[in-house]
C-alpha cells in the first residue's frame, strides 16, 4: 500500500540554509550508500525512507555507483519513489553523484564532461526522475581541468537535469578552484560533501572556513564513522552490523580495541548529556553551525529515529568539548 506520510513530519526537524543559497536542508539527511542495493531487503530500505520522510528528513543522497551492484541503489530508490512518494517529489531534495568507476573504458570514471553528462542521464533513468536537486562531482580528478568538470555541472543545471551543483572529497585548495570555476560560469557551487566526524577532522584544517567564507553549504558524510561512533560495537561485533557484513569499507579488523575504548568513554559523556553516542556524534558535527547537515547511513528505521533527534541538542559546554578532544587525542 502506498505510504501516507505523517502530518506532523515538519514538527521537529530543524532546517538549515545551505550556504548563501535558497536551499534549506534538514539538519539530518539520509544517505543510501549501504542497505539499498540489490543484496538487501527491499522492504527494509523502503521502510527506512518512509520513516525518514515522516521525521522531516527531506534530503536523500545517492550516487551512480551505490549498490551493490553499482546502480542498484538508484534503481531501488526509484522504485520506492514511485511506490510511495509520487505525490511528494516537491517535498524532497534528491542528490546524486558521479566521479568513481561506473562503466568500463575511458568514459566511465573521473571528471570529464563526457563521463559526468552520460552518468547523470543514466542516473535519471535509474531513478525514474526528470531532474535531481543536487548533482555532485564525487571526487577531484587532477587530470581533468577543473574548468571542464565545472562546465559539466553547469551544463546539467542549465539543462534542468540538476537544480544545484556540488563537489565532494575536494580539499580546500581544490574546492577554491572549483568554486571559482563554477562562479565564472554563473552556476554557483552550492554545497560540498566532505567526510567529517569526531574521527575524521580534516575539514577543520581550512576547508570548513573556506566554505563559510565563500557561502557554500556543507553536508558531512559518515558522521558516525560508519558505525564506530555509536553503541554498535561496545559489546563486540553484532552479526547484523556493517563490520560483520559484506561491506568492504568496514571490516572486523577496523573495530580495534583502541577505538572501542574511545567509544566507551565518549558514550559516558553522551549519557551525561542525555544522548545516545550516535546522537552526540551528530550533535558534535553540527555544534558550531558551520555544517549545514549531517549525512547518516542506517540499516534499520529505529536508527534513523534516534539520529533524527540529534539536531535538538547541538550545544556543548567548554568542559564537554575539551573532554571529547582529550579522548579523541588518546
Ligand atoms: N561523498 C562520498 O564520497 C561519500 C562517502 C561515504 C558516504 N557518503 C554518504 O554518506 C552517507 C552515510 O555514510 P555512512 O553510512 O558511512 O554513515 P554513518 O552515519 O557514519 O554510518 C552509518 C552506520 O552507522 C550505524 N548507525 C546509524 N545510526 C545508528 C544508531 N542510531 N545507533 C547505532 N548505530 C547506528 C549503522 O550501522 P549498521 O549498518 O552496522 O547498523 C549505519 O549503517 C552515505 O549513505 C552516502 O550518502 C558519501
Amino acid at each position: 500500500m502506498q505510504h501516507i506520510p505523517s502530518e506532523s513530519r515538519y514538527g521537529t526537524m530543524k532546517y538549515n540554509r545551505c550556504g548563501r543559497s535558497g536551499l534549506m536542508l534538514p539538519a539530518v539527511s539520509l544517505g543510501l550508500w549501504h542497505n539499498f542495493g540489490d543484496v538487501t531487503l527491499y522492504e527494509n530500505s523502503r521502510e527506512m525512507v518512509r520513516r525518514a520522510f515522516d521525521l522531516g528528513i527531506t534530503h536523500f543522497d545517492i550516487a551512480n555507483n551505490y549498490g551493490p551492484p553499482p546502480g542498484s541503489a538508484e534503481e531501488n530508490f526509484g522504485r520506492i519513489l514511485r511506490a510511495d512518494f509520487s505525490s511528494y517529489r516537491d517535498e524532497m531534495i534528491i542528490s546524486t553523484k558521479a566521479g568513481y568507476t561506473m562503466w568500463p573504458g575511458p568514459y566511465g570514471d573521473r571528471g570529464s564532461k563526457k563521463y559526468l553528462t552520460a552518468s547523470l542521464d543514466q542516473s535519471l533513468k535509474r531513478l525514474g526522475l526528470d531532474y535531481v536537486d543536487i548533482f555532485y562531482h564525487h571526487r577531484p580528478d587532477p587530470d581533468t581541468p577543473i574548468e571542464e568538470t565545472a562546465s559539466a555541472l553547469d551544463l546539467a543545471v542549465r539543462q534542468g537535469k540538476a537544480l544545484y551543483a556540488g563537489i565532494s572529497n575536494y580539499n580546500a585548495e581544490q574546492s577554491a578552484a572549483a568554486i571559482k570555476a563554477l562562479r565564472a560560469l554563473g552556476t554557483p557551487c552550492v554545497i560540498h560533501q566532505p567526510r567529517y566526524s569526531m574521527l575524521s577532522r580534516e575539514p577543520e584544517m581550512g576547508l570548513l572556513d573556506l566554505l563559510v567564507k565563500e557561502g557554500v553549504g556543507s553536508i558531512a558524510y559518515s558522521p558516525l564513522a560508519k558505525g564506530l561512533l555509536t553503541d554498535r560495537y561496545l559489546k563486540g561485533i553484532p552479526e547484523d552490523s556493517r563490520a560483520a557484513g559484506r561491506s568492504v569499507f568496514l571490516k572486523p579488523a577496523d573495530i580495534t580495541e583502541k577505538l572501542v575504548a574511545k567509544a566507551e568513554k565518549l558514550n559516558a559523556i553522551a549519557s551525561k548529556r542525555g544522548q545516545k553516542l550516535a546522537q552526540m556524534a551528530l550533535s558534535w558535527v553540527l555544534r558550531d553551525g558551520k555544517v549545514t547537515s549531517v549525512l547518516i547511513g542506517a540499516s534499520k528505521a529505529s536508527q534513523i529515529e534516534e539520529c533524527a533527534m540529534a539536531a535538538g541538542n547541538t550545544s556543548f559546554s567548554e568542559e564537554e568539548l575539551s573532554a571529547i578532544d582529550n579522548i579523541l587525542a588518546e
